[in-house]
């Protein structure tokens, strides 16, 4: 298993160039599925959880033809829509999009339950109650989720929750369905404009993205497209947490700075430099951060997916904050991780109340997730001594060059494997 190890202490300063958006990137491959044509899909980010899924689709008949790290040309004419079980599939979340796909196009889909971080509960059933109001039947059985119909009709569909899966899911399964479809109380990420722009470049007609009611009109048929992933605010929200909590002065490039507005506020908040340019966002911070109070919301609320990056970089500011976790119930494992470099944090529930510390130091750390892998890299850039954050795998996952990026930057950061402990002994040596 390979683990990084990180030597503490330097700020980090420089240029990073954001890739792709890993969750846009998988429901608009998923959605490449929906034509015969060929689709042509660029900014696509490097990283495993797009490998997998990429190989998914070619098991089950896809043709996918990578023209370079970043584009992706697929043809999904001879795909079969029946028991899609692999193990690409059960290892991520993206995989979900498949059944919304399969179902719109062949109004028949066998797909494996999705995997993807362990976060808390993830349920389905929003997705499920999408499929249903528009005329499947679903069951699920052996793991399988089983959805058919006899032909798929526009409804009035309302979400319970507010969910990203479900929003993005309902609308793949909609889009070629009969007559009119309107979903209320839907999610309003970046990512579901992104996979209702691509879809609407393949001819869909969708309407009202990004705001809270989304209406489709069924076409008969999609064709092929080239599109553009839009840029992941995740991973730009990550160096931006990263470039405060190293005191270091980072240019964070290929970024829309609109869909960092929750990130940006909360940073200013606490005394960070946040310059926003056109397609940049420039972030300098020369002296501890103050507090504040987060509770991560749907967008445009404070992201679930950088409460750990935001957690740890309060756990080095100044006074007390509370972190209330709104989305995901099981989101704080990590913060057991960070009390052993020295942080001090208490959870009670969906809340963690952190008393900020001077500094913290270097300990060997077990990342649970990708976003908590993500969080104990940034400690273990300003810990004092060496880190060892263990399970990268799923870091490795959802960030593309997460070292190589950080390394640039100046950070001094090394991926091992975790059984070579002569390498390991060096490079303690080498940075002591
Ligand atoms: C997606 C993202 C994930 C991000 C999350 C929230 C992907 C592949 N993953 O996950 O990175 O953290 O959005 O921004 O895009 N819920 C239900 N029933 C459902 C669906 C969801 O109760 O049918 C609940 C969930 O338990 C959670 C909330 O709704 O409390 C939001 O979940 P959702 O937006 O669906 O997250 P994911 O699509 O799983």
């Amino acid at each position: 298993m390979d683990q990084y190890v990180i030597k503490g202490g330097s700020p980090l300063f420089g240029e990073v160039t954001i890739g792709g958006a890993k969750n846009s990137a998988l429901g608009i491959l998923a959605a490449t599925t929906l034509t015969e044509e060929t689709v042509t899909v660029n900014n696509v980010p490097n990283i495993k959880d797009i490998d997998y899924l990429l190989l998914a689709l070619e098991e089950i008949g896809a043709k996918v033809d990578r023209k370079d790290s970043h584009t992706v040309r697929i043809n999904a004419k001879g795909i079969s829509p029946l028991s899609l079980d692999n193990e690409y599939l059960r290892k991520i979340r993206g995989s979900y999009y498949l059944i919304g796909a399969l179902l719109g196009r062949f109004k028949k889909a066998q797909v494996v339950l999705p995997g993807g971080c362990n976060i808390g509960n993830r349920p389905i059933d929003q997705h499920i109650k999408g499929f249903e109001k528009l005329g499947a039947k679903v069951e699920i059985k052996h793991g399988m989720v089983m959805a058919e119909a006899v032909e798929l009709r526009g409804n009035h569909i309302f979400l319970d929750v507010v969910s990203v899966g479900a929003t993005i899911n309902i609308m793949l399964a909609a889009v070629l369905a009969k007559g009119q479809t309107i979903i209320e109380n839907v999610a309003k990420e970046p990512h579901v404009v992104d996979v209702a722009n691509f879809l609407n470049s393949m001819g869909a007609n969708i309407k009202g993205a990004g705001t809270d009611v989304i209406r489709i009109h069924g076409v008969d048929k999609l064709h092929g497209s080239t599109y553009s992933v839009i840029p992941d605010q995740i991973e730009a929200g990550t160096f931006m947490i990263a470039a405060a909590a190293t005191h270091g002065d980072v240019v964070i490039d290929n970024v829309i700075p609109k869909h960092l507005e929750a990130i940006s506020a909360k940073l200013v908040e606490m005394g960070v430099g946040v310059e926003e340019k056109d397609d940049a966002v420039h972030v300098f911070c020369r002296e501890r951060t103050g507090n504040t109070h987060i509770k991560t919301m749907p967008y445009p609320g404070f992201p679930t997916d950088l409460q750990p990056q935001m957690t740890m970089l309060l756990a080095l500011s100044m006074g007390t904050s509370v972190i209330t976790e709104s989305i995901f119930e099981a989101r704080f494992k990590y913060v057991d991780e960070l009390v052993r470099m020295g942080a001090s944090i208490k959870v009670d529930g969906n809340t963690a109340v952190v008393d900020g510390v001077e500094s913290l130091t270097g300990a060997t750390v077990f990342a649970s997730d990708l976003r908590a892998g993500a969080a104990l890299v940034i400690a273990g850039l300003t810990a004092e001594g060496v880190t060892v954050v263990e399970n990268i795998e799923y870091v490795e996952r959802g960030y593309e060059g997460f070292e190589e990026k950080l390394t640039q930057l100046g950070g001094i950061i090394k991926k091992m494997d975790s059984e070579d402990e002569k390498a390991l002994r060096k490079f303690k040596m080498k940075v002591s």
